[in-house]
């Protein structure tokens, strides 16, 4: 048989993953044990809390993975997993658990950027072509990055301060609203109206960075300015006009970055590419780019799992890198 097969890990936060991949582009089994339910009480991810929890899921992840995909360790070519960026103590648990597999099977182990994987959550959708330009927008994560090939990553716009997903996470929470609160505030958001305009941090700028933190502040007081006088806002109103200046900066510098870097696809990954808004925005968007492609991570890969850490693990299989039995968690890591 020719055919490649990946057993891959993902641990970065608070999702244990284990994901089996064929030929870099399909999933035999991409299980999936969350812990929201854990850090929901604490407002946010515990990372003591997750990983225990990682360390007891991670086994079970494994052999529901194989079982599912009816696959055997000796069916697989190499073990994929995640080694940055992301919590210490979380990550450390996939990349043991990777380690010890590769060494007890005599697998080859390919270490993965967590968010390398999140733009290979793209490849589900369809081929990708290169020159690409992704825009990346997740809950650490806000980051515009150009590849000349398929593992070639540079990034070329970030945020200065919050990520988008975090300051998604943080208004939530000023609204009473559970952690993550994104998904709730993008359904609340077409319920309401952009009557507020908050501030559009840096969206003339030239440059293609991001800024959040100020939008953050601006809703955080307009909430609680009201508060103190009595005042009733209306929640929708207020969710549409925060997601509404979020999904503006966001397209517009993806727009500037297009016309100045000419590429043949734009990806849109991380966990905040499952916001309706800035999906159909960027569909409108890019109605003005013949030459340009979007390709969309598909809704349901676009938070953390394995099976994108599995395809990005296939292309860097490829590429010939390759992690050894000193490999270490990289809480840090950059393109
Ligand atoms: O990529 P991800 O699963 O984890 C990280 O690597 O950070 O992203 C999680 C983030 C959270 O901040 C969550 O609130 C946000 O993605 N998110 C959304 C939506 N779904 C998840 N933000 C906006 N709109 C959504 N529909
Ligand atoms: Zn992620």
């Amino acid at each position: 048989e020719d055919r490649n097969l990946i057993l891959a890990f993902e641990s970065s936060c608070d999702e244990t993953s284990v994901a089996v991949i064929e030929n870099g582009n399909k999933i035999l089994s991409n299980i999936v044990a969350t812990q929201i339910k854990s850090h929901k009480r604490f407002g946010g991810v515990v990372p003591e809390v997750a990983s225990r929890h990682h360390i007891e899921q991670v086994t079970y992840c494994i052999d529901d993975a194989l079982c599912e995909a009816n696959v055997d360790y000796d069916d697989l070519d190499a073990v994929a997993v995640t080694y940055g960026p992301g919590l210490v103590g979380s990550l450390l648990v996939g990349v043991t658990a990777a380690k010890t597999v590769a060494y007890a099977h005599d697998l080859p182990l390919v270490p993965v950027n967590h968010m390398a994987g999140h733009i290979y959550a793209a490849r589900f959708a369809g081929e990708l072509h290169f020159p690409a330009l992704a825009l990346l927008v997740s809950g650490g994560h806000t980051e515009l990055v150009y590849l000349s090939g398929p593992y070639d990553f540079k990034i070329i716009g970030e945020t200065r301060d919050d990520a988008c997903g975090e300051a998604y996470d943080k208004v939530g929470r000023v609204l009473g609203l559970t952690y993550p609160a994104g998904k709730q505030i993008d359904e609340m958001a077409h319920k309401g109206h952009d009557t507020f305009h908050f501030p559009r941090a840096m969206e003339k700028e030239d440059n293609f960075d991001f800024s959040f933190s100020g939008l953050k502040s601006a809703f955080i007081n307009t909430v609680h300015h009201a508060d103190q006088i009595g005042e009733k806002l209306d929640e929708n109103d207020l969710a549409a006009s925060f997601q509404q200046s979020v999904v503006d900066v966001l397209a517009e510098k993806t727009v500037r970055c297009l016309k100045e870097f000419p590429v043949k696809q734009l990806i849109l990954a991380g966990g905040v590419a499952a916001n309706q808004g800035l999906r159909t925005r960027l569909d409108e968007e890019l109605q003005a780019f013949d030459d340009v492609e979007l390709i969309k991570a598909p809704l349901r890969l676009c938070g953390d799992n394995a099976a994108m850490i599995g395809a990005a693990g296939y292309e860097a299989y490829l590429a010939g890198i390759r992690g050894g039995l000193d490999l270490n968690a990289d809480p840090s890591l950059e393109f």
